[in-house]
């Protein structure tokens, strides 16, 4: 028998009321579990995601493992610029490298264009296959053009993003016509993942809090709203998370989006008195995991009383699990969050 439909996740996304408030983890597939890491030592990253059983096998791990509110397809943000002539490996404990980085109109000029339905045809498949098979709602994702072309650009991780706003700055119309590559690139690919039967996406702009409002606004801003616009129109809820990112938040509030994804340094309360009136999502700092059960439960309860001051909260960590937590503790944590919010 199969279980009836939890959709508390997409009812907080909407700014419904719930009778909890729902629970996801960024990364909740990876390295910190076990089965994972038994999986990923016979394969590499990407043929992980290019095998559909292995890609719903991975995506459906944590829900049944920890009790979350939805599931995450796996992948990575990177996963589409392969198939636009960008040389990506994910190399483990550094992330991203590019073999052939951006730097000129010129390489900008010779991206293609994605095609989903031929380009990317095993995660169409894999969001099919979880359709089946879970009873919780399942979140798409893509890379925002920023944080994307900042890999791009850079040729792997960085620090200050010199290179990426020296482009920025230095030839304006060859990152205008970046933006626009990308951010075309993340309305098919996340449209073709709504018309698998994604529930809902997630923007992954990770790194924009790189730059500050004015830049935000004249650099990111426009092809962001295209995003959101053209992704409305497909009415599934869609998140916008970035780290570091808290002195841009009037700037996103402004944009057509639904749902904004806190991290640890920007409390709710915080956004809220700000005048934030989207649905928010986070923030438990993840290194906080690591702290004893009494801080961790102390921590989520203060974020918890904050987040259902107002309907529109998801419970999430204010960024990615890391390697070293315990499975043990998010699954304590899952139910105190169900335990605690539900009335
Ligand atoms: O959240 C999930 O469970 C879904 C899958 C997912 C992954 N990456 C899997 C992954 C998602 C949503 C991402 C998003 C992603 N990838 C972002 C945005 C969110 C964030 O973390 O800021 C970024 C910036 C990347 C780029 C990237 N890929 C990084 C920084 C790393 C980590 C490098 C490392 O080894 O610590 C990766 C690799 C990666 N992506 C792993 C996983 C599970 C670990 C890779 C491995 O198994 O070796």
């Amino acid at each position: 028998m199969s279980k009836p439909f939890n959709d508390v996740f997409l009812k907080a996304c909407r700014k419904e009321k719930t009778p909890y408030v729902p629970v996801w983890y960024m990364r909740q597939a990876g390295r910190y579990q076990p089965e994972y890491r038994a999986i990923r030592q016979k394969y590499s990253f990407f043929e992980m995601s290019e095998i559909p059983e292995v890609c719903a096998e991975v995506t459906r791990l944590p829900v049944e493992q920890l009790g979350v509110d939805a599931a995450i397809l796996f992948a990575d943000i990177m996963t589409p610029l392969k198939h636009i002539g960008v040389d990506v490996e994910i190399k483990s404990g550094i992330g991203p490298v590019i073999a052939n980085p951006i730097r000129t109109e010129q390489d900008v000029s010779r991206l293609g264009e994605l095609d989903p339905e031929a380009h990317v045809p095993t995660i169409l498949e894999a969001v099919k296959i979880l359709n089946q098979q879970l009873s919780v709602p399942l979140i798409g994702f893509a890379g925002a053009p920023f944080t994307l072309a900042s890999y791009m650009i850079e040729g792997g991780p960085s620090k200050n993003y010199h290179k990426t706003k020296g482009l920025m700055y230095a030839a304006p119309s060859a990152w205008h016509a970046l933006m626009q590559k990308l951010g075309d690139m993340t309305v098919v690919y996340l449209k073709a993942q709504i018309a698998a039967g994604a529930h809902a996406v997630q923007v992954f702009d990770s790194w924009v809090g790189a730059l500050n409002e004015q830049d935000y606004r004249t650099y990111v801003a426009p092809i962001m709203r295209y995003i959101f616009n053209e992704l409305r129109t497909t009415g599934v809820p869609v998140i916008y998370f970035g780290i570091g990112a808290g002195h841009l938040l009037e700037e996103w509030n402004r944009l057509p989006v639904d749902v904004i994804g806190l991290d640890w340094r920007t409390s709710i309360h915080s956004a809220r008195s700000r005048g934030v009136d989207k649905a928010l999502q986070g923030n438990l700092d993840p290194s906080l995991l690591l702290g004893s059960w009494e801080l961790i439960e102390q921590r989520a309860k203060e974020i918890l009383d904050q987040g259902m001051e107002q309907p529109g909260y998801i419970f999430n960590l204010g960024h990615g699990i890391f390697p070293d937590v315990k499975v043990e503790t998010l699954q304590k944590l899952t139910s105190f969050v169900h335990e605690y919010t539900s009335r």
